[in-house]
């Protein structure tokens, strides 16, 4: 297959950590005869720096004609102080919106030599395998009214969805669980909210379309405790915009180590944009001890989302494991007697255990 991938490696370690996913990805297209092409585009601090604005013209046309978009991460202490329209992070809310990526995608999985980390039990956090489907362009962050009233004495935010956005996140959820464990906890409030009301009809309506997956509701504080008391017991989560905001940092803490998380947003056409959840690292920046595998592992889920290249994905992912197991870390993750790489060898370990894996 022949692919067309737009990078944005961005500020401080975005740079390290996407070049990294990049030879992975470049790998697999070897070893798999894809064809993937890429270019890359300035987003965040490094656009502000050469084209005057976080988010040119010329990054959101290529994203658009792209088959999927790989973000690094923006931001640092040199644009700390920029006026509001001249900030990093208002180039990736604007490409979000730009490219309606209303699905966000955060799978949380423990791996077995990083439980430790964790500070859960590790016989909570062991084999949980889970993946937050949460909606991202509506709900309570976008409603309208949102404003002060009655010379500042009362305020008010606004719940709104239309029932087609309930529609095609949810089926998105289920289309996930299909390739997963075939399990679908929908999260909501309906005891209390009408929206949720209306949000539970809908999962009722859809789950009609897969008999394969098992369906259950949860009300989101509930949800909240079993998501640390019980993480095993969930495989995929669909839920509203706050709910998803909270209960997927929430969940970050199962594996206890940011350089580990991936994400993916995505478009009604499984158009997406692929990022590691961590930001961009200035501590670190430039001095090869960035965990690449965060960026490693959205590559992996463009692959399964984006490409529909499952046997792919799974075998970056496997890699990963692998290259854990065997002790291999970069120096934000402690294994004890393990072995201290610098993110260029992370990153060919994980290349060499992928060609070998059979
Ligand atoms: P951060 O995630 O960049 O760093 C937090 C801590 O985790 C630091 O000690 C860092 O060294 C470490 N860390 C993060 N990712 C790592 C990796 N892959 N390997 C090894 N260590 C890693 O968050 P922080 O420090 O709050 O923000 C730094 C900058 O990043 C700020 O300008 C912030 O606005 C931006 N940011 C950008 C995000 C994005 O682009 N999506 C998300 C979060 C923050
Ligand atoms: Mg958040």
């Amino acid at each position: 297959m022949k692919k067309h991938i737009v990078l944005l490696p961005g500020d401080g370690i975005g740079t390290e950590v996407t070049s990294a996913a990049k030879t992975v990805l470049a790998a697999v297209a070897e070893e798999f005869d894809h064809t993937f092409t890429f270019e890359s585009k300035d987003i965040g601090g490094i656009a502000i720096d050469n084209h005057g604005t976080p988010l040119p013209q010329d990054t959101t046309e290529a994203c658009k004609n792209a088959d999927a978009v790989l973000l690094g991460a923006v931001g640092g202490p040199k644009w700390d102080n920029n006026p509001s329209h001249l900030r990093p992070e208002k180039g990736l809310l604007g490409i979000r919106k730009e490219l309606n990526l209303f699905a966000n995608l955060r799978p949380v999985r423990g791996f077995s030599n990083l439980l430790h980390a964790s500070p859960l039990k590790r016989e909570v956090v062991e084999d949980s395998d889970l993946l937050i489907v949460r909606e991202l362009t509506g709900g309570l962050y976008f409603g309208t009214p949102s404003e002060r009233r009655n010379n500042g004495q009362s305020v008010v935010d606004t719940l709104a969805y239309e029932r087609s956005e309930i529609e095609r996140i949810v089926r998105r959820a289920f289309e996930a669980a299909m390739v997963r464990n075939k399990h679908v906890t929908s999260v909501d409030k309906a005891n209390v909210l009408e929206s949720s009301k209306m949000w539970r009809e809908v999962v009722e309506e859809i789950k009609q379309e897969y008999p394969e997956v098992v369906t259950e509701h949860m009300l989101v504080d509930a949800a909240a405790m079993k998501l640390i008391t019980s993480p095993t017991q969930f495989d995929v989560i669909v839920t509203e915009n706050m709910f998803g905001d909270i209960l997927s940092d929430e969940a970050s803490v199962l594996t206890g180590s940011l350089g580990m998380l991936p994400s993916a947003s995505l478009n009604e056409k499984a158009f997406g944009l692929y990022e590691p959840v961590h930001g961009s690292a200035p501590d670190i920046a430039g001095q090869g001890k960035a965990n690449p595998l965060a960026t490693i592992l959205s590559a992996a889920m463009m692959l399964r989302h984006s490409f529909s290249m499952d046997v792919e994905a799974q075998r970056i992912e496997s890699a990963v494991k692998q290259a854990l197991d065997l002790g291999f870390h970069t120096p934000d993750l402690d294994i004890q007697d393990g072995h201290e790489v610098n993110t260029e060898k992370m990153t060919e370990v994980v290349i060499d255990l992928l060609k070998t894996d059979t």
